[in-house]
């Protein structure tokens, strides 16, 4: 029995949703970008009506007390101990990460795990710095970096690596042993590590816990930048306060100064909901990945058994990774879009033979989809 609304079909019709505005109009089911169907806990939106209580929304910075909580749950959840004085507080993960290349030289590159989060692929082009692509590896059913591989491809002008951590879109939910090598291998060759990690607390796997960076990097947090953000936790995204964490002070200051003149301030709501969320949030958020774990259930079972299709685990993150390689199509998406379901092409994230499908829905509404994809794939049988 649920105390929050997981179960409820909820319309977005009038919000200006993008993933619904994208096929207005259409008979198609929206499963792509990565937001949730949800409504969020009743406690952020008690404390957004008290905030607006206050009529001045000016200028607004992240109080004292919003920095000590995020402190207490970096804490509390990933057992990571951090100065309050390490975070930079940013509107979005992405606009930090796009921020963040104004710390290189035009000739530094910059080294990504692919497939991955399209804005990771595109940040490296748009701002002119060569990317240095290292394919992660399939392995007894899950997603690995090949760390021979990333070795190899470590040029004398690597100086940057964006790491997804849980990673979107496979997955994978990497361990210790796995971060502490990469850490490793980063601060032997003077490569600073950007470990975005907004899917931290959307673990799946009943197992297993997400692992901070910053909690295994030993010496070498001085060549660590963190990012993070409550938006994908609490399904937030349209009321974004996300943050860097930089242990080392010179790189933190550097970094403040720049993002400064290059990004907006943190909208007045958003400090609001992200302190509502980190303090009061908790019991919804336990419910909601019970659900989520029902959801991925549900779908894996349903995949299993449909021809042409298959899914591979997702320890992490509300996104199937969906194997579309023996469908007898030219284009998948297209079909899949004909057929009344809207997923994210994998060639957007460098894999052509793959969907990503969003299941963060009502239970019913993700039946609809599966349903759809089920008529999809038959019509070749
Ligand atoms: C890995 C990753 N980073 C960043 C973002 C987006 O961050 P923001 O909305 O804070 O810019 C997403 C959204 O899907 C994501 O999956």
């Amino acid at each position: 029995m649920n105390t929050f609304p997981f179960d409820t079909t909820l319309s977005r019709d009038g919000t200006g949703s993008i993933k619904w505005e994208k096929y207005a109009g259409k008979e198609v089911l929206p499963m792509w970008v990565a937001d949730m169907e949800f409504p969020t806990s009743p406690a952020i939106i008690s404390a957004l009506k008290a905030r607006l209580d206050h009529p001045v929304l000016g200028y607004t910075t992240a109080t004292n007390e919003l920095a000590q909580v995020v402190t207490q749950y970096l804490e509390t959840h990933h057992s990571w101990s951090i100065d309050p004085d390490w975070l930079v507080w940013l509107p979005g993960v992405v606009p930090g990460l796009s921020a963040l290349t104004s710390l290189l030289s035009p000739d530094d590159q910059i080294m990504v795990f692919t497939p991955v989060y399209h804005p990771l692929l595109l940040i490296p082009e748009r701002y002119r710095h060569t990317r240095v692509d290292v394919p992660l590896h399939y392995m007894d059913n899950r997603w690995h970096i090949d760390f021979d591989c990333f070795e190899r491809s470590i040029n004398s002008h690597c100086k940057m690596l964006f790491l997804c951590s849980p990673h979107n879109p496979v997955g994978t939910l990497f361990t210790e042993s796995e971060l502490s090598r990469l850490v490793e291998i980063c601060a032997a060759n003077d490569i600073l590590l950007i470990s975005d990690e907004i899917h931290c607390d959307l673990v799946l796997d009943t197992e297993r816990k997400h692992v901070s960076t910053g909690r295994v990097c030993g010496d070498h947090a001085k060549n660590l930048i963190t990012l993070m953000s409550p938006s994908k936790t609490f399904n937030l995204a349209g009321a974004n306060c996300s943050f860097a964490v930089i242990p080392d002070a010179t790189l933190r200051n550097n970094y403040r100064s720049l993002a400064m003149y290059t990004l907006p301030i943190v909208p007045t709501l958003s400090y609001t909901a992200a302190q509502a969320a980190y303090t009061h949030g908790w019991p919804w958020h336990e419910e909601l990945i019970d659900y989520l774990r029902g959801n991925l259930n549900l779908l894996q079972s349903a995949i299993d058994d449909m021809p042409f299709l298959s899914m591979d685990p997702t320890e992490a993150t509300y996104l199937a990774w969906i194997n579309t390689g023996s469908l007898p199509v030219k284009n998948a998406y297209d079909h899949f879009v004909e057929a009344g379901i809207g997923l994210s092409p994998g060639a957007q994230f460098g894999d052509p033979d793959y969907q990503r499908l969003n299941f963060a829905c009502s239970r019913t509404q993700l039946q609809q989809g599966i349903d759809r994809l089920r008529t999809a794939v038959e019509t070749f049988i």
